[in-house]
């Protein structure tokens, strides 16, 4: 295990590392769910008197969201409720000066580590722990706080090179996310255990469920992963979406794993029984609902009939965890399906896990109350790894930590 805040002594000189990072539409970056809850690991930091900087990231090199954390500062002061200074110096002698100048219950935001050379190589923690970047900053602090649970999975060196040379302890926000997000891959269910797949990443969730197939008792399909399935069992009902033939290279790439499953564990496999479409281009176009054999329209959400099956099946379940919306939910009109499955699952006294940014947000779209869920994460591709059962170094880093100072 690793150590967590509840181990760290006050007032001392700290240096936590968080996910922030956002959408960002014309250079303005979107406040979500990422601030309000790194907030209450920071808001703990200071009220137990530490000396906090926070280091982040933003994009990367040469996409437009590679932007400065100036704006995240100012996001996460409102949600933290103190100010947050925003340094735009990563550990140069501005950063330094700026670490140096901090008195006890306050905090400064460092600037983007992924605009430093050292950050992005995937490289073993020893070979980070060299970095310029961790030699530099790792002597400046007492202790090391990974809160960055959704970076996790990557071998970046403020993710596993700076632990390595600090007492390291795991932020609230580490803690929550982990403990929930592998509870399907560590923990035993006695009652049934079902999957939402949908969405429209196809590879990530036929990976999860190839290596879920023995624990989990229902995957209810749906989005482009249900359409994936039906195809492959005779319902050609794949719509050609947005992306050109994105819909067409994802069959190519997953059909054989989709067959293999489909032949391995054909009970375990909940298909949409209908599906609902409109003229998506018309917002008056109203929804029609047809049987899955009907294969002239292009499908957008799961029918009234899959949305009564499908939370049935949930109510009864002891644990739920969803990855990939049911239907086009952005567009009120194919909300149903993702909308009313996850407020059967809210309602139920399921273990419930929710994950993956689109999915998540449908939960404040559609005025769900978060705390009907046991979990709400995050992550997007650490929920991933998380599912299928692969271990994160970012967090096998923070558990190292502490068996090398016993
Ligand atoms: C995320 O947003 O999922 C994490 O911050 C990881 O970002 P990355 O995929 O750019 O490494």
């Amino acid at each position: 295990s690793y150590r967590t805040l509840d181990d760290l002594a006050d007032g001392q000189t700290v240096l936590a590392r968080l996910d922030l990072n956002s959408p960002v539409s014309v250079g303005v970056v979107e406040d979500n769910r990422r601030f309000s809850r790194h907030a209450r690991t920071v808001r703990e930091l200071l009220d137990d008197g530490h000396r906090v900087a926070l280091l982040a990231h933003q994009g990367r090199p040469g996409r437009d969201t590679f932007v400065t954390l100036e704006q995240h500062a100012e996001i996460l002061s409102e949600h933290v409720g103190r100010e947050i200074e925003y340094v735009p110096d990563t550990y140069g002698e501005t950063a330094l000066t700026a670490i140096d100048d901090l008195e006890a219950g306050e905090a400064i935001m460092l600037e983007n580590v992924r605009m430093t050379d050292d950050e992005l190589p995937e490289r073993e923690p020893e070979e980070h722990a060299k970095s310029d970047l961790v030699q530099t900053l790792a002597p400046e602090f007492d202790a090391y706080v990974g809160d960055a649970y959704s970076t996790a999975h990557r071998k970046h060196a403020s993710i596993v090179g700076l632990p390595l040379e600090m007492e390291a302890y795991a932020g609230r926000v580490m803690v929550s996310e982990y403990e929930a997000n592998s509870a399907i891959a560590n923990r035993e269910f006695d009652g049934e255990v079902t999957m939402v797949a949908g969405g429209k990443k196809a590879t990530d969730v036929i990976d999860v469920m190839t290596s879920l197939q023995d624990r989990v008792d229902n995957f209810l399909l749906g989005g482009i992963v249900g359409e994936l399935f039906l195809r492959a069992v005779g319902y050609d009902v794949g719509r050609d979406i947005d992306e050109s033939d994105l819909y067409e290279s994802q069959w190519r790439a997953n059909k054989d794993r989709i067959r293999e499953l489909i032949e391995s564990h054909p009970s375990e496999l909940v298909y949409p029984s209908d599906l609902a479409f409109a003229d998506e281009n018309d917002e008056r176009s109203e929804v029609t609902v047809a049987d899955v054999k009907n294969k002239d329209h292009d499908y957008l959400d799961v029918g009234s009939d899959t949305v009564e099956q499908f939370s049935d099946i949930a109510a009864h379940s002891e644990a739920v965890f969803v990855k990939g919306a049911l239907g086009m939910f952005e567009d009120e009109r194919f909300s149903n399906g993702t909308a009313r499955v996850l407020e059967a699952i809210g309602r139920s006294d399921c273990f419930s896990v929710v994950g993956g940014g689109d999915t998540s947000r449908a939960i404040e779209m559609y005025g769900m109350d978060e705390a009907d869920f046991s979990h709400v994460s995050i992550a997007g591709g650490a929920y991933i790894n998380a599912l299928t059962g692969r271990s994160l170094p970012g967090v096998e880093v923070l558990k190292g930590s502490v068996e090398a100072t016993h």
